[in-house]
């Protein structure tokens, strides 16, 4: 396992928060007004999980998933301005978006290996700040010291709603209760693990989002990452 570091100056920003609550658009936006550098950690267990989907071994069989994950090499790049995610040098970015590798990404993402092997990466990509990370457990475990924790959420019918109409406009043939459903199906899943399940840090700020836009949500998380610059001074910004 390898991957490729970003290291720019300035403040660690952690946004952590269920599927759905608009984490990724957030953190996009976000970065790109702070000029930070944006890691989606999602990606990265998504990537693997492609990996693992791909190479033909049992999902349960914990010693060959992380024997893939370790010859795996996850990186990002930027593509006409976008942020993509790498696999072995590959473009993956929308093959890691499916329904079927986002079960399969919940899965891998609870079992501890892969875990230490995507924590050792993204503290690397991280430590030296000017980012902002957004996952499920940047806060409490990757980096529990970070300048700025958010916690993001939004109700689960709002979240599902969301997820359903972004769907639809690919075109998918999507179900609305059934992707509500899957919502908080995946919730179980990401909360109730043993390995850094997903939780609130103490000393995160939590938004839902559940009736507010994004740009309403970047607003807000951006004035209070500006006021932590301004304490820390000007190495920050
Ligand atoms: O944010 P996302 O939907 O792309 O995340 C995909 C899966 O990866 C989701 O089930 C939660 C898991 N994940 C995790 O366990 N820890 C992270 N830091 C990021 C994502």
């Amino acid at each position: 396992m390898s991957g490729q570091n970003l290291r720019p100056r300035g403040l660690i920003v952690a946004i952590d928060g269920p599927s759905g609550a608009g984490k990724s658009t957030i953190t996009r936006h976000l970065a790109a007004l702070l000029d930070y550098v944006h890691i989606d950690t999602g990606a990265m267990y998504r990537a693997l999980a492609l990996a693992v989907s791909r190479s033909g071994v049992p999902a349960d069989d914990d010693a060959q998933v992380l024997a893939v994950c370790q010859r795996s090499t996850v990186a990002f790049c930027r593509k006409q301005g976008q942020i993509c995610v790498t696999l072995n040098g590959e473009d993956v970015s929308d093959l890691i978006r499916t329904p079927e590798i986002s079960l399969l990404t919940s899965h891998i993402a609870g079992m501890r290996g892969v875990r230490e092997l995507l924590l050792t990466l993204q503290r690397e990509m991280g430590h030296d700040g000017g980012v902002v990370l957004e996952g499920r457990d940047i806060g409490t475990v990757v980096f529990p010291d970070a300048d700025v924790k958010f916690f993001l959420s939004a109700s689960p019918e709002e979240r599902g709603r969301r997820r359903y109409l972004e769907l639809k406009a690919k075109g998918e043939l999507v179900d609305l209760e059934r992707t509500i459903a899957e919502v908080i199906a995946r919730d179980k899943q990401d909360t109730g693990r043993d390995h850094a399940p997903l939780r609130q840090a103490e000393d995160a700020i939590a938004i839902d989002s559940t009736a507010l836009s994004i740009d309403q949500v970047v607003e807000r998380m951006a004035g209070v990452v500006k006021e932590r610059q301004r304490s820390a001074g000007p190495a920050a910004a």
